[in-house]
């Protein structure tokens, strides 16, 4: 909280002489030890946490993949199935970075949908939400460039269809897409810069992560009541112990979830067409994304009709990124002067309903979008 004095005293002459010079540790101190935190903070609150954990554990086993992954289209393929087989525990370290992804959607979308329920974009914590929107979107970048890497069927066909987009937009469509690709088709080229953007990426996330803990801890936590603290003495307690230790529970039990899925089904969030190396003369039946990305993949095939000059694809991105940008949007629209939709009843089932709405579009985002008209004029139906 901005404003709460410094308690940390320091003891040996080397900490007094660091302290003088660079205050780190009076930082972390002050931050992560004695910041006065709200009493009443329940489990959605550790997400935070188990967040900051995937980000190192992405990070530390990406950094030992890319060690013995080749991004070139000729090798990429078997390099990947090379640290499956012959790496000293490379299944694990490529499972948990796989599984990881999943993970750290999973606990970034709990994160998001706790901020929309207690009202945490709001003010004063409007940066800290529009940072928090930025490292969302960073994260999908990320996603969508590593998924590219294995150079299996999806990889590329899926790499096809986003590239793609960007040939909608008028004018400079075609040509942004040949600037992205790097030559006239997705090749080495692109896969060489995909592997250096997703090595990029994630060290972006770190950064912007230290900003929305910096714009966090200026007007300190909202809490589930949505109510501001008003006595710091009475109202919050130390962030250590108190909340070391919930948010280090909840890091186990999260942990022993990632552990269920690396251990006993590794390849269940997957799709088991990124097993066969890629192929830019076969095209898979179903092209479809990572579970994460599918409510989004949703909203661009949503759209099937051309409006005046406006193409059916120009506004499936259209709309698709407009449901992104809508999010930097929600501090200004939501006007309401409570915050907690816990005594909001009517945007609480406002709230409930856009849940639904995107797992439904989740589910749309993965079924075929003939599924309807085709099995009914299917002969082999009677
Ligand atoms: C790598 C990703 C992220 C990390 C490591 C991270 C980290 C944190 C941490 C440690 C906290 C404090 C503890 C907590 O409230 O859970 C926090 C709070 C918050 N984060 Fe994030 N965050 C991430 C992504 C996001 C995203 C994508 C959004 C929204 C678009 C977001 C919005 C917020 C908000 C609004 C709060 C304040 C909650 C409150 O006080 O009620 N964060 N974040």
């Amino acid at each position: 909280m901005s404003g709460h004095e410094s308690t940390y005293t320091p003891k040996t002459g080397f900490e007094k002489w660091l302290d003088s010079r660079l205050p780190i540790v009076r930082l972390a101190h002050d931050s992560f030890v004695d910041f006065p935190t709200p009493k009443n903070l329940n489990y959605w609150y550790t997400f935070g946490g188990i967040l900051a954990i995937c980000l190192a554990i992405q990070i530390i086993t990406g950094i030992v993949l890319a060690m013995h992954y080749t991004a070139t289209v000729d090798e990429a393929f078997a390099s990947v199935e090379r640290i499956m087989r012959d790496v000293p525990y490379g299944w694990l370290l490529r499972y948990v970075h796989a599984v990881g992804a999943s993970m750290f959607f999973l606990a970034v979308y709990v994160h998001m949908f706790r901020g929309l329920y207690y009202g945490s974009y709001k003010a004063p914590r409007e940066v800290l939400w529009l940072l928090g929107c930025v490292i969302f979107l960073l994260m999908m970048a990320t996603a969508f460039l590593g998924y590219m890497l294995p150079w299996g069927q999806m990889s590329l066909h899926g790499a096809n269809v986003i590239i793609g987009l960007f040939g909608a937009i008028p004018l400079i469509g075609e040509g942004l897409q040949t600037w992205l690709m790097g030559g006239p088709s997705i090749g080495n080229q692109t896969l060489q810069r995909f592997f250096s953007l997703h090595y990029l990426l994630p060290f972006m996330i770190a950064g912007v992560v230290i900003l929305h803990i910096w714009a966090l801890h200026v007007p300190g936590n909202n809490n589930p009541t949505g109510v501001e603290v008003k006595d710091v003495e009475k109202d919050t307690v130390p962030f250590h112990p108190y909340y070391t230790v919930k948010d280090g529970f909840a890091i186990v039990l999260f942990l022993i979830i990632f552990a269920a899925f690396v251990f006993y089904a590794p390849n269940v969030l997957g799709h088991a067409d990124n097993y066969i190396e890629a192929n830019p003369l076969v095209t898979p039946a179903h092209i479809v994304p990572e579970w994460y990305l599918l409510p989004f993949y949703a909203i661009l095939r949503a759209i099937t009709f051309d409006i005046g000059p406006i193409s059916a694809k120009l506004l499936g991105v259209i709309f698709m990124f407009g449901s992104i940008a809508v999010l930097f949007a929600l501090p200004w629209l939501d006007t309401s002067k409570v915050k907690s939709m816990r005594y909001r009843p009517v945007a609480k089932q406002f709230f409930f309903g856009f849940v639904a709405a995107a797992l439904l579009l989740g589910w749309c985002g993965a079924s075929n979008p003939d599924d309807p008209i085709i099995p009914l004029g299917d002969d082999k139906r009677d």
